[in-house]
């Protein structure tokens, strides 16, 4: 079977298809035909080496991806072959809060991840996806939809319908983050550098849509559109340049999910900004396998399909890398496999 292999730091021209033989199940193991793998952020910096934890040694990338059962290890009774499938972000986070052993390892970043045509994974590290969902949708799911789905619902104080979100840039994070807001009943602010794209975000339901390019203070602008208020949940993905005006767009006992840093990483935050309002910073870190199970519910309850900007081939790996590092893309970015 063939799979990527890259050595973080290489760059994605460090990118290359490899054979690999089969191996043997281990108990509790299931061999899984991987149909489709969505690009985050993530393995750009994993690219780069500049993600959270790295390996010396080359890895397949890529946490998300969904697929097929094909054969099933000793003692496995959680999944059998012919089950649609999605993989966990986090192999060892089944569910409850964080923990230090739960997000041990995580797929495509310190062990072998998805963008292969097979993987062997723990059946523990599955969640089954109804038929009606495509693997290209079930596989945006995994890291971009329960990281949103993590800081709106989990993560966060209570949020009501009616309440609103703030979503920076119109990424795979940001994209999902409005469709489920939109899906239970929140109002949707969202930011983007391109009024293409925000012209989607509002096709999309988005109720007040900001350039952040023409409008720098564009803080003032969310606490406009929200008649002062603020909105109650704010998903961070920006890190540096954003951070403090994501905790000035927020209502008073508000969060602001601290998710990602597309600006870098650093500067401060003064706490005064948080005490007399009662905001609270809440760090997330994906999510755990039941949350993925609840996204997957919920996208079937409600019919949300996830926004995919664009399907590349297997063979079109690099590109499809090239075109998620470029930042032109709306939503997902999707590799099919098989
Ligand atoms: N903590 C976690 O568990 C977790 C999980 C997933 C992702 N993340 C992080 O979250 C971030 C987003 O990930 P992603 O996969 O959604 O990325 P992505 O799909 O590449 O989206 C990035 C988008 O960010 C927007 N952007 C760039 N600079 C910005 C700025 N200064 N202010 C506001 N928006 C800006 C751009 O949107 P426009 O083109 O519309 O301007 C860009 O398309 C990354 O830092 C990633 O590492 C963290």
């Amino acid at each position: 079977m063939r799979a990527y292999q890259i050595l973080p730091g290489d760059g994605i021209d460090g990118l290359q298809c490899v054979d690999f033989p089969h191996r043997e199940l281990g108990n509790g193991e299931v061999r899984i035909r991987v149909h489709a793998v969505s690009l985050n952020y993530r393995d750009l910096m994993v690219a780069s080496g500049n993600y959270l934890v790295t390996v010396d040694d080359p890895i397949i990338p890529c946490s998300d991806g969904a697929g097929e059962v094909v054969a099933t290890g000793p003692g496995v009774t959680r999944v059998q072959p012919g089950d649609r499938v999605a993989a966990s972000f986090f192999p060892y986070w089944q569910d409850g809060p964080t923990a230090p052993d739960k997000v041990r390892h995580a797929l495509g970043g310190d062990v072998d991840g998805m963008l292969a045509e097979e993987v062997v994974l723990d059946e523990d590290a599955l969640v089954k996806i109804p038929d009606a969902m495509s693997f290209v949708d079930a596989a945006t799911l995994p890291c971009a939809g329960v990281t949103a789905w993590n800081a709106i619902f989990e993560s966060s104080n209570a949020v009501r319908p009616g309440d609103t979100v703030l979503l920076l840039g119109t990424g795979g994070v940001s994209i999902l983050g409005l469709q489920l807001a939109r899906a239970a009943g929140l109002n949707a602010i969202i930011t983007s550098s391109s009024d293409t794209k925000l012209q989607r975000a509002k096709e999309l339901g988005a109720r007040h849509v900001i350039n952040y390019r023409t409008t720098p203070e564009w803080q003032e602008e969310v606490l406009r559109a929200t008649d002062g208020a603020g909105a109650q949940v704010v998903l961070e993905v920006g890190g540096q340049g954003t951070v403090n005006r994501s905790i000035a767009s927020t209502a008073m006992g508000g969060s602001i999910a601290i998710i990602g840093g597309v600006s870098g990483f650093g500067g401060e935050v003064n706490p005064a900004t948080l005490l007399a309002t009662a905001k609270r910073l809440v760090g997330v870190y994906v999510g755990s396998r039941a949350m993925l199970e609840k996204v997957v519910r919920f996208a079937e309850a409600t019919g949300l399909q996830p926004v995919v900007d664009r399907v590349f081939t297997f063979d079109q790996a690099r590109e499809a890398y090239r075109h998620m590092e470029s930042g032109s893309h709306f939503g997902k970015v999707v590799i099919t496999v098989t």
